[in-house]
């Protein structure tokens, strides 16, 4: 399999390491061999990782025209011009599997459609929760639920900056720098401390969770930019933590309500306790109950474990429906927005 990496930042690099380190194993369970091809980035100054050496390109259609690439992993980030390679991609019967959920909750449906119509797989698990699995559990062990509510911690950039101002007693700044060192921040960090990032990834969990697709900017959302390290010690002295939820549900006449914003989670629930880089996100469902998925949600190698698995999939995936295609296009009087303090 021959691939042409879109990107070698964080989860490029990630995904770089993670084939070379676990090649053979790979190989063994998928029966061929993952090749990256080529790899396009923007700078040319920059230095890179050694295993890149040969494979980098500056030009997109180097990779887009490359009848020998069979999927195209875009990890470049932002919407431009990042969706129109992937179109191009598509239109050339390349598969693509992306951990950008910038374009995923603002057009996936267009975009599945579009690989539907030609026949190749567009695979997305690293857009939400890094290194945690979502998509797949939602579209596929779950699918037999009706599910009544989906909330969580969504961004390990924002969890990320709440434990150190907490634990350590940094400021929201020098939080902010960590993490964006540490790799976890987007590359406009206003898209995690302002909770977008967070409302994009809960659009994509209405879609595969109530078969509603609602563009992010309908759902409610304030950051964590207000919440200070005062406001954190009170928490703390009454027994709670401050976390970033990004929670929707359905009620009986099947309308959704969707927000993001600062809670304070009480000690004894679950979300309390999720420190750090690390997201979790509990999904209540008729049959199952609820359940809670927990991990890394950013950085590097946890992402990387999610894209590489769907460089993996890319050819079982091609026939399996994949949640967006028949959602239902939610329009604003169908959303109930509560603001929950
Ligand atoms: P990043 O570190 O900023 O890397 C972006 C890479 O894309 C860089 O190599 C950059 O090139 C390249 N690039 C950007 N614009 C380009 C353009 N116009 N033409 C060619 N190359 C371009 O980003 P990242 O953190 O790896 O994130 C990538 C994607 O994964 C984003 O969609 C992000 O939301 C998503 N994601 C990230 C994480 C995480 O933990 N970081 C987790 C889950 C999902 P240069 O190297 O030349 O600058
Ligand atoms: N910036 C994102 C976060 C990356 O901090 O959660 C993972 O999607």
């Amino acid at each position: 399999m021959k691939i042409g990496l879109l990107g070698l930042g964080t989860v490029g690099t990630g995904v770089l390491h993670l084939i070379n380190q676990n090649g053979k194993n790979i190989e063994k369970k998928i029966g061929e061999k993952i090749e990256i091809k080529k790899i396009l980035v923007k700078d040319p100054d920059k230095k890179r990782a050694p295993l890149a050496d040969g494979k980098i390109i500056f030009n997109p259609d180097d990779i887009l025209e490359d009848e020998e690439i069979d999927v195209v992993v875009e990890v470049m980030g932002k919407e431009h011009p990042a969706l129109e390679y992937m179109i191009k991609a598509i239109k050339k019967g390349k598969n693509v599997v992306t951990a950008n959920k910038e374009i995923i909750a603002a057009y996936g449906k267009e975009l599945i459609k579009l690989a539907m119509e030609n026949n190749v797989s567009i695979l997305y698990e690293a857009s939400v929760g890094g290194g945690i699995p979502i998509i797949r559990p939602l579209k596929q062990c779950l699918a037999a639920n009706k599910i009544h509510e989906i909330k969580g911690i969504l961004n390990g950039t924002t969890n990320y900056i709440l434990t150190e101002m907490k634990e350590k007693g940094l400021d929201f700044e020098e939080a902010l720098k960590d993490a964006r060192q540490k790799g976890y921040a987007e590359s406009d960090p206003t898209d995690d401390v302002d909770g977008f990032d967070a409302a994009r990834k809960l659009a994509i969990l209405c879609t595969l969770a109530f078969n509603k697709y609602i563009l992010p900017e309908k759902i409610y959302t304030k950051g964590i930019r207000s919440v200070s390290k005062s406001d954190i010690k009170y928490a703390e002295e009454l027994g709670y933590n401050i976390r970033l939820i990004a929670c929707a549900k359905v009620d009986e006449e099947d309308r959704l309500e969707a927000w993001v914003h600062p809670v304070m989670i009480r000690k004894g629930n679950p979300l309390n306790g999720v420190n750090g880089v690390f997201n979790a996100i509990l999904v209540d469902g008729n049959a199952v109950g609820e359940v809670m998925f927990y991990g890394q949600g950013a950085g590097m190698m946890p992402t990387a474990s999610a894209v590489v698995a769907d460089i993996m999939d890319v050819k079982n995936n091609i026939v399996i429906k994949n949640g967006y295609e028949d959602a239902n296009i939610v329009s604003f009087e169908d959303t109930v927005s509560k603001y929950y303090i």
